[in-house]
């Protein structure tokens, strides 16, 4: 049986001529000259109108570029469709193709798709920038489902002559529905409203069961029309027809004679040419589109000598960026390389094949029943065959989409040409697979066959070879019925179970083994195979193989294959996590040879995906329609597209685009920067520096008020790499990108001296920034702090525990647009939570007043703090480049510079002693903090006073905590949600964890000793903080936690399970915490318009937090109290519009938590204002009437001439400060031989007071969770040189789908009304973030026990290896990596249970002897 696979429109006809087309939503696309390195994100976003196709990170790793893309086999007839990374596809090898983007499928206009419509129900939109990508990643897996589905009906017409009706006909499941995100990232949501949309589409799901949704039941759901989806179009159809190339199945036997060519054949023409500078040869790109093997060659022996790439999916393209050819041959078509084949002993792929392809291919093996040996193999924990273990190993590699796209060649080849951590090289070399490279011969081609060992040591392939195709053998797996039984398992340990991170490792495993006689075991053939761990390609372990060869398999032969395995698992010098990747590669060993001699739990069961989410909430309508769960403004047209973000603001005439050149030095004087050969760059306009800034102007970046003023360029000193230094302006980003990379700097590092690149190291230089008089009040000595100690009955001196940074990973990068207005004037489109500071700074910068400066801000694409300071720089840049040139300039930044530049969270070391009596109360604290500020101080000079507040959560005593604000040679760290909080409340449960593992008491225990009761409460925060004493809802809501948690049945089933279980290791742990929130002084305008609808402007920035739609809630309220019976005025005739620096002047700053409450308090008075205006004519005109009553519509038709209907107010809180309070209990599941974490379930309990949009606020609760999941178990920030090695995707691990609570309960405490709140409400932006702690809390237990369990191994003959004396006082400092969780369950866990198990057996056998 062979198959092969085409690509989009058939192999390629060689018509040099013929223009590129496609269709693109339906309609066709034909042009004639295409740039070949042009990706369709780049097409889609600069050449066209629709901008729903969004840019997260440019390298595959977000999932916010995808759009769906079908292809027509004119053989088959068939339609292919997928989703791809538009990031990542080039736009040439779409010939043929019809491409669909979110705006296809449905708009404003048109009517919206149910996906649309579902997302929004769902209120699965925050910030709404991922939501085109998740829409479209979605319609991918339904239109699966669809096919599927048609297929089953097609048979079941056949048999009984019914068929769907194209309306919710799906065959999903839940999981396939949970995975069809599974490539995609949200930073705002948590996920879980994304997954329930998701399941919604599943056939057997009940909407009952799945979280807060707009639709009363099942039927009310926006029905998913199959038949309504977008057709292929008949053009291209006929297109692919006309052309008349299929690709062939083929024999695979490919051959010079094979292929023969005729050896008069011209050379192959490029289908495009391109350049974007005339008279630069060398700038010239070309695409070829070879139809076969022959051609392929013919092209690259056309252009050798030049940077050549051939061309599959380009999906390498996202890691290898700096790769950037002149010519382009599409070798994707050529049908040589499309085998799939299957013979009697083995497999045939073709290296064009997409890893999609490859896997469904290896699945239907099985399907058709002619590889289904169901005995024989051993895979995971059941039987089943090689084909499926690779298949399911394969679909743990990049997303879906990357699979769709990426092919099995290129992977391989990537793996070869630039040692990458492949997984497909590992497992294949686990299979002996041996590899076919073609190459030239005569006018024909010759192929040589190789092992695959023998492909990947040698060196590069030559100019004039390819890999051809891969050859998997399987016919002695298969044939063993009778004779030994085969074991093979691959394994990958990486930060996300279902993939979607390289690994640390990975490795494939293959053994016969014989059929245990008397209890005897012996393995033959065995092949060990690892990569990705710091070695240059996959290798085998051939030392431990051939110790395990033909031996008998008992704990000795594994222990001491073991230990043979780390002399051969060594990773290259300088790798990271060196000592834990092979302390993996050990544990995989282990895992495949430790079953054959007892069956235990050496593999997780848990799949990652979320099971089940709840949400409780009590509605009451004393604010109506504040209170209602609505959903939130703009969200379908987030998921449409349609929704406007600043990069999406067309581009005006002449538009220049600027990007940053930064500092690549951590310290170190500017002797020169060249810019010369920069400016030759084609479409180069000016490079603006500090020379730039206007005679008035100032060198500033950031200038906020009350907060210390930053620069904008450094001038003759860089103090941080990505430090700005200016920016290079030209016609296109890549141009201006391009030729920011070519400025030279002179860089003098002498003569500035060595950089500060640690807090400790500041310290020991004595540089420092004050504290802020900000801070002053929260960090003031709380009682006798010698008296506390001498209370205590022991004491814990000088621990020191550290927190690293967080970066903030909106999936909008920062982004502005600058237009220069006459009259020295400049609107400026920014990306900002601070429009306001923006005015200021832009105004300062440039030397003129502020009201020449507009700032207008529509929506953000997420923020979380990173848009407050250091953001401001970037439109500052940006004007003054503008205002340099007279020309509008746009900057975004991608996400490398964005990541470099905007810092992230404050990284913190503490050290702390605290006293406490036996029973765990504790009688004092004092502690010293050095928060690592970076070069500027930004937020961090602030912090201590954020960082107090959280840390005073329990009742010490007397408190004493000093803060240092280390100024370093690091980039300027700055607020991130929840800043100093974060860090404190992670300090106070340190404290807490380490008295109770003092006292080897339960913290929980501790943690409940030192509640605060209101006492203490207000001597800590001042009463005006705490409020009435009833608002203090800590000590219940805990209880009702604990209730609703089912806490005591859960803790004693943890124990049992932990008892039972040796490898899989659970805690269990539950946080309070107590939240101080700063509330803010805000305005608002409204307008009623003569229509009756209304206009509301408020200076808060909408950035996913749900504030405009908790604004209109409010202003419908206070409006309804014009009417008697009011119920509130329909939401759907408010508008909230863009906040905008003229309008609403000194607006401030959208953080905090706490703008919409204070938006909602100033526009809820402005509202007032005009009920009080309208009563008198309202009233009289009721008089008047003679039925019923007035409606709004009659009351202001009249009232618009007689009554001014516009009113702005200013909102100013009587109190600043308040406490929030909330708990979580957190269970998760530890891996004690990866390392790995499942978070098994969360159980959460918020008070925000009255809620005044539950939906909005659980969306926040569980974003804010999620995100605070990244800072403590999956989001690791570690510099070298000053350097952040972390800058994409690619190195920075936010959670996915896959690594939130599998079971994940947010209930909202039904608090009493307070009368001191805006609507008896309370702010939950940020404060759900710490609650994360319970996770962090949960894997210390689960820690615990792992080190309890490996201490009953460690005997007379081996040692507890790790420093750490006392069992379950550890330091395990956040995140909680996977390295760090295995490190203190110890590297050699395996080995001591090795030694043990061999020892019991000595043991028994001289018993036995000695008997
Ligand atoms: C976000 C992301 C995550 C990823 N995660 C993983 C992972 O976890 N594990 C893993 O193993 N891989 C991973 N990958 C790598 C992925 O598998 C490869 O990018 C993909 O397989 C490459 O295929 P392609 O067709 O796109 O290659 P291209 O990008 O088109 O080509 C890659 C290279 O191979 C060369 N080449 C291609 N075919 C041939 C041939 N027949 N002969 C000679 N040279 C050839 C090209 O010239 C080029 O240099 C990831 C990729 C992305 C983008
Ligand atoms: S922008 Fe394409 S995957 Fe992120
Ligand atoms: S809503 Fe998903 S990133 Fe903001």
């Amino acid at each position: 049986m062979a198959m092969a696979m085409a690509r989009p429109g058939g192999a390629g006809d060689g018509d040099a001529a013929r223009p590129l087309v496609f269709a693109l939503n339906g309609a066709r696309v034909e042009l004639a000259e295409v740039d070949p390195s042009l990706t369709l994100l780049t097409y889609l976003r600069t050449r066209t109108a629709l901008r729903g196709t969004k840019r997260g990170c440019g390298e595959g790793g977000c999932g916010a570029c995808v759009v769906f893309v079908s292809r027509y086999n004119p053989c088959t007839k068939d339609i292919e469709e997928i989703t791809v990374n538009s990031c990542l596809t080039l736009l040439c090898s779409l010939d043929g193709c019809a491409v669909t983007t979110t705006e296809g499928l449905g708009n404003q206009q048109a009517g919206h798709h149910a996906i649309h419509k579902r997302l929004s129900g769902f209120h699965a939109s925050q910030c709404g920038f991922c939501t085109p990508g998740m829409t479209m990643a979605l319609y991918g897996t339904l239109r699966k489902s669809t096919v599927k589905a048609k297929h089953s009906c097609h048979d079941s017409l056949e048999a009984n002559g019914s068929a769907g009706d194209g309306i919710n006909d799906l065959q999903l499941t839940p999981a396939e529905a949970e995975r069809s995100i599974a490539g995609n990232i949200c930073r705002c949501t948590g996920y879980r409203p994304l997954l329930d949309a998701c399941k919604s589409f599943c056939a057997d799901v009940d909407v009952e069961d799945l979280g807060m949704h707009q639709f009363p039941d099942k039927n009310e759901l926006p029905p998913y029309d199959s038949t309504r989806d977008p057709e292929f179009p008949q053009f291209l159809v006929r297109e692919c027809e006309t052309r008349g190339i299929c690709s062939q199945h083929n024999s695979g036997n490919i051959s010079a004679s094979a292929n023969g060519i005729d050896g008069k054949s011209v050379e192959v023409q490029p289908r495009f040419r391109f350049s974007d500078c005339a008279s630069a040869k060398d700038r010239e790109k070309v695409w070829i589109d070879p139809e076969s093997l022959v051609d392929v060659f013919k092209a690259l022996r056309t252009y050798q000598g030049t940077e050549v790439k051939l061309v599959v999916g380009n999906t390498a393209a996202g890691y290898y960026k700096d790769v950037k050819p002149n010519v382009y041959i599409d070798i994707s078509k050529v049908d040589e390389l499309l085998t799939l084949r299957e013979e009697a002993d083995g497999i045939e792929v073709g290296a064009s094949v997409t890893i999609s392809n490859f896997i469904e291919f290896l699945e239907s093996l099985e399907v058709r029943g002619l590889k289904a040996p169901t005995s024989g193999v051993i895979g995971t924990n059941n039987e089943t065959s090689i084909p499926i273990v690779l298949a399911a190993h394969l679909k743990l590699i990049a997303s879906n989409h990357v699979r769709n796209w990426g092919s099995v060649g290129g992977n391989m080849m990537i793996a070869k040409l630039y040692n990458f951590e492949s997984d497909i090289a590992t497992i294949l070399l686990g299979v002996d697979a041996r590899v076919k490279v073609v190459s030239p011969c005569g006018e024909g081609t010759v192929a040589k066959n190789m092992s695959l060992e023998d492909f990947l040591e040698r060196g590069a392939l030559d100019n004039s070879e390819l890999l051809q195709s891969i050859w998997i053998p399987l016919d002695k797996a298969f044939s063993s019925q009778d004779g030994p039984r085969v074991r093979f398992k691959t394994f990958r340990a990486s930060p996300r179970p279902l993939g979607f991170a390289l690994a640390y490792i990975n490795a494939a495993f293959f053994a016969r083994v014989s059929e245990p006689v008397h209890g005897v075991t012996k393995l033959d053939d065995v092949r060990l195979a690892f990569g990705a761990f710091g070695t240059e390609h996959a290798v085998r372990a051939r030392r431990v193989e051939d110790h395990l060869n033909e031996k008998t398999l008992t704990w000795e032969v594994i222990l001491e294959a073991v230990r043979l395995l780390r002399t051969e698992v060594v990773p290259a010098h300088g790798t990271r996590h060196a000592e834990y990747r092979v302390s993996v590669a050990v544990s995989f060993l282990f895992q495949f040879l430790a079953p054959l001699l007892k069956d235990e739990d050496y593999v997780s069961k848990f799949n990652g995906l979320l099971s089940s989410g709840k949400q409780v909430i009590t509605m009451t309508d004393e604010y109506y329609p504040v209170g209602q769960p609505s959903a939130k403004t703009a969200s379908v047209l987030q998921a449409s597209g349609e929704a406007i973000y600043v990069d999406d603001i067309p581009a005006p005439a002449d538009c220049l685009h600027a990007a940053f050149v930064c500092s690549q030095k951590a310290l170190a004087k500017i002797q020169n920067v060249d810019v010369q050969q920069a400016l030759q760059t084609p479409g180069v306009v000016a490079y603006v520096s500090a020379a730039d800034i206007p005679r008035n102007g100032q060198n500033v970046g950031v200038s906020m008020g009350v907060f210390p003023k930053q620069g904008l360029f450094a001038t003759d000193l860089v103090e941080c790499v990505g430090h700005l230094i200016g920016l290079m302006v030209a016609d296109t980003y890549d141009h201006a990108k391009e030729a920011a990379e070519r400025v030279e700097v002179d860089y003098d590092i002498k003569a500035a001296g060595p950089p500060v690149l640690s807090a400790k190291e500041a310290v020991k230089r004595n540089l420092f920034f004050p504290v802020h008089f900000l801070a002053a009040g929260a960090i003031k000595p709380i009682g006798d702090i010698m008296e506390g100690f001498s209370r205590g009955e022991m004491i814990l001196e000088n621990v020191e525990v550290i927190t690293e940074s967080q970066k903030h990973f909106y999936m909008e990068t920062q982004t502005a647009l600058a237009i220069p207005d006459e009259d020295n004037c400049m609107v400026i489109y920014a990306s900002t939570q601070t429009p306001d500071f923006v005015q200021r700074t832009v105004a300062e910068a440039l030397g003129i007043p502020c009201h020449n400066i507009r700032v207008i801000t529509r929506r953000v694409g997420g923020g979380f703090g990173g848009k407050v300071f250091r953001g401001a720089t970037v439109a500052v840049a940006c004007a003054l480049a503008a205002y340099k040139l007279q020309r509008p300039v746009r900057t975004s930044l991608d996400r490398s510079t964005d990541m470099a530049f905007i810092g992230g969270r404050s990284p913190t070391t503490s050290t702390f002693s605290v006293a406490f009596t036996k029973e765990g109360r504790i009688t004092a604290v004092k502690a010293e903090i050095l928060i690592e500020a970076g070069y500027e101080q930004d937020f961090s000079s602030v912090l201590p006073r954020d960082f107090a507040y959280s840390f005073k959560k329990y009742n010490y005593g007397p408190v004493e905590i000093n803060f240092k604000i280390c100024k370093t040679n690091l980039v300027p760290k700055t607020a991130m949600r929840g800043p100093g909080h974060t860090q404190g409340s992670f300090l106070a449960e340190a404290v807490i964890e380490h008295v109770a593992a003092r006292l080897e008491l339960d913290p929980e225990i501790v943690r409940e000793r030192n509640f605060h009761d209101i006492g203490s409460l207000c001597i800590y925060f001042g009463e005006g903080a705490v409020g009435s004493p009833e608002s203090y809802s800590l000590p219940s809501l805990w209880e009702r936690l604990k209730d609703s948690a089912n806490w005591v049945d859960r803790e004693r089933e943890v124990q049992e399970f932990n008892e039972k279980s040796t490898w899989m290791k659970r805690g269990l742990a539950m946080i309070p915490i107590v939240y101080g929130n700063l509330s803010q002084s805000k305005s608002a305008t409204v307008s009623i318009f003569a229509d009756g609808s209304i206009v509301l402007e408020s200076p808060g920035v909408e950035m996913g937090q749900g504030l405009h739609t908790k604004v209109c809630q409010a202003a419908s309220f206070a409006l309804s109290k014009l009417f008697p019976k009011g119920r509130g005025i329909d939401l759907s005739r408010f508008r909230i519009v863009q906040s905008d620096t003229i309008s609403v002047a000194n607006g401030g700053v959208t953080s905090n938590s706490t703008t919409s409450e204070g938006c909602c308090a100033a526009v809820q008075a402005a509202c007032e204002t005009l009920v009080e205006r309208l009563t008198p004519l309202y009233q009289q005109l009721q008089a008047a009437a003679l039925h019923g009553d007035v409606s709004w519509e009659n009351l202001i038709s009249k009232a618009i001439y007689m009554v001014d209907l516009k009113v702005h107010h200013r909102y100013a809180p009587k109190q600043f400060h308040y406490l929030s309070y909330a708990a979580a209990a957190s269970e998760v599941e530890v891996n004690l031989l990866t390392g790995e974490t499942q978070i098994l379930a969360t159980d959460l309990v918020f008070d925000c007071g009255k809620s005044l949009n539950p939906a909005v606020d659980i969306g926040q609760i569980e974003g804010a969770f999620v995100q605070g999941i990244g800072f403590y178990v999956t989001e690791g920030v570690e510099t070298e040189d000053g350097r952040e090695l972390a800058d994409g995707t690619w190195g920075y691990k936010v959670p996915t789908v896959d690594t939130i609570p599998k079971r994940f309960h947010v209930e909202l405490f039904n608090s009493p009304a307070l009368q001191e709140r805006v609507l008896s409400s309370k702010a939950s932006g940020e404060a759900p973030l710490l609650l994360a702690g319970s996770v962090y809390s949960a894997i210390r237990k689960a820690i615990l026990s792992a080190r309890k369990e490996r201490a009953k191994w460690v005997t007379s003959h081996s040692k507890l290896t790790d420093q750490e004396p006392i069992l379950n006082d550890f330091i395990l400092d956040p995140p909680a990596s996977m390295d760090r969780i295995k490190k203190l369950c110890g590297f050699d866990n395996v080995e001591s249970y090795l030694e043990s198990m061999n020892h019991n057996v000595q043991n028994t056998k001289s018993h036995a002897a000695s008997v």
